[in-house]
């Protein structure tokens, strides 16, 4: 089998990255379960995975990645695992932040934000503090994340402007609907991977997705590394994207 480092060197051959990689990165209870662990443990494990991507990503040269880490309705989930996520992003950003500033990674946090408490809530602020200045890679990780929130959130906003008379409803377009999302200014994902086989889209990017490839992994998130990414990046060069006009 192919390891990173070849896979990255055929990427090149074949030519264009993609710009903006989004994943899902789903299946970190999974793993867990199949060792007997806790299901948190599942969610350690899947921090290095975080750290992998993100390097496999400067390393090819993508722009913007994309993580889905927690969604609006994962805070459904029982609260000792939520209070464990949490404990984790906090821990995350206190081990890696200084390494991403250092690595040129510009980190954004999107979602309803305002529910995050204390700890979690600081060092989310301080990071992208720390990291506004980066340009290499620009990391959005989606907390508190719902597409029909965002959306519904939009549509209010559109109604607002409409109302204050600076915006005129004839003249709504997509890129006038798309700047009053959260991810206004984020060209659209190129490449949506969902890792441990989940053929569905949990509520991301709703929106934003319209003709985005889609690349099903597999493998559950505390296994995905580098080379797992090369291998949908790989595959995603070999489409033919069309935005349904006729191929020349
Ligand atoms: C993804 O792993 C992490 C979050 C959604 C927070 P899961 O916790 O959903 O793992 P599975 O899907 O139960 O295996
Ligand atoms: C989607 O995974 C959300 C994240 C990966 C953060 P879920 O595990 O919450 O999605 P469902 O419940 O399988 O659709
Ligand atoms: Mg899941």
């Amino acid at each position: 089998m192919a390891d990173a480092a070849e896979l990255l060197s055929q990427m090149r051959v074949h030519g264009a990255v993609p710009r903006h990689v989004a994943i899902i990165m789903d299946g970190n209870g999974r793993w867990a379960r199949e060792r007997m662990l806790p299901r948190p443990v599942g969610h350690r494990n899947g921090m290095k995975s975080v750290r992998a991507v993100v390097e496999g990503a400067i390393e090819a040269g993508i722009e913007v990645l994309s993580l889905f880490a927690f969604s609006k309705e994962n805070w459904q989930r029982p609260a000792i695992e939520v209070a464990a996520l949490m404990s984790l992003l906090e821990e995350y950003i206190q081990r890696e932040a200084d390494e991403l500033e250092s690595q040129g990674v510009q980190v954004r946090f999107l979602g309803e934000l305002d529910r995050l408490q204390g700890p979690a809530a600081q060092a989310v602020e301080r990071i992208v503090a720390q990291t506004a200045h980066c340009s290499r890679l620009k990391l959005n990780l989606f907390v508190s994340y719902g597409s029909r929130a965002e959306m519904l959130g939009a549509v209010r906003r559109v109604v607002q402007d409409v109302q204050s008379g600076t915006l005129n409803l004839a003249t709504l377009d997509d890129a006038a609907f798309g700047d009053r999302l959260l991810t206004t200014g984020i060209p659209d994902p190129d490449l949506l991977i969902r890792t441990s086989g989940e053929q569905r889209i949990s509520n991301f990017l709703l929106w934003q997705i319209a003709y985005t490839e889609l690349f099903i992994s597999p493998v559950l998130w505390p296994d995905f590394g580098r080379r797992e990414l090369y291998e949908a990046i790989l595959d995603y060069q070999k489409r033919d994207r069309r935005f349904g006009r006729v191929a020349v």
